[in-house]
């Protein structure tokens, strides 16, 4: 994934104030990416290689571990973030189609951002409400017996609220709110 303009800069200074706090043994790993993801949203490959270097342990040991824990991401998270459930309720409803459309429309697979940050995708266990499956969670709204239709429709919704938002900037004299 590109970073941003700055992004480095920031990634370098705040996985190097966290990795201050701690000591240099390898036990230190899982706590300092633990607290590099909390502040970054995310765990960058950069910060993963200081990280190594601070360490003094291989980057390899450091990707080993986080994709072994799933509450590790390797991408940033979407400016949406979408949550497909695969509990056995909504696989068996076809969550798995769903999360193939998502992955069509977007180009991208799961655990991945689309280029432009606007979307991140997910699976996820039971959400918890099973008698709406298959479900899929997008910015913490729960949609309900999501068709590949639902699915055009939700990207739709957000395609056009964009341009909107656009427009109304240029209207605005190019100005951000
Ligand atoms: S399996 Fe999807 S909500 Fe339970």
């Amino acid at each position: 994934m590109e970073l941003l303009e700055g992004e480095l800069e920031q990634i370098q200074k705040e996985t190097e104030d966290i990795l201050q706090h701690h000591g240099t043994e390898r036990q230190e790993l899982i706590p300092v990416i633990q607290e590099v993801q909390e502040k970054l949203g995310y765990l960058p490959q950069p910060a993963m290689e200081q990280i190594a270097a601070a360490l003094n342990i291989p980057e390899v040991d450091v990707y080993s571990v986080a994709t072994f824990y799933n509450q590790f991401r390797l991408n940033p998270p979407g400016k949406h973030q979408i949550k497909v459930c695969m509990g056995t309720a909504c696989h068996m409803l076809g969550g798995h189609i769903i999360l193939d459309s998502f992955e069509r429309r977007l180009e991208i697979n799961e655990g991945e951002t689309t280029p432009d940050r606007e979307f991140s995708l997910e699976r996820v266990a039971c959400v918890g409400c099973c008698a709406l499956a298959p479900v899929v969670v997008v910015d913490e709204k729960v949609e309900a017996k999501v068709s590949p239709i639902r699915v055009d429709g939700i990207l739709l919704t957000f395609e056009i609220e964009k341009k909107e938002h656009e427009m109304k900037n240029q209207e605005g004299g190019g100005q951000e709110e």
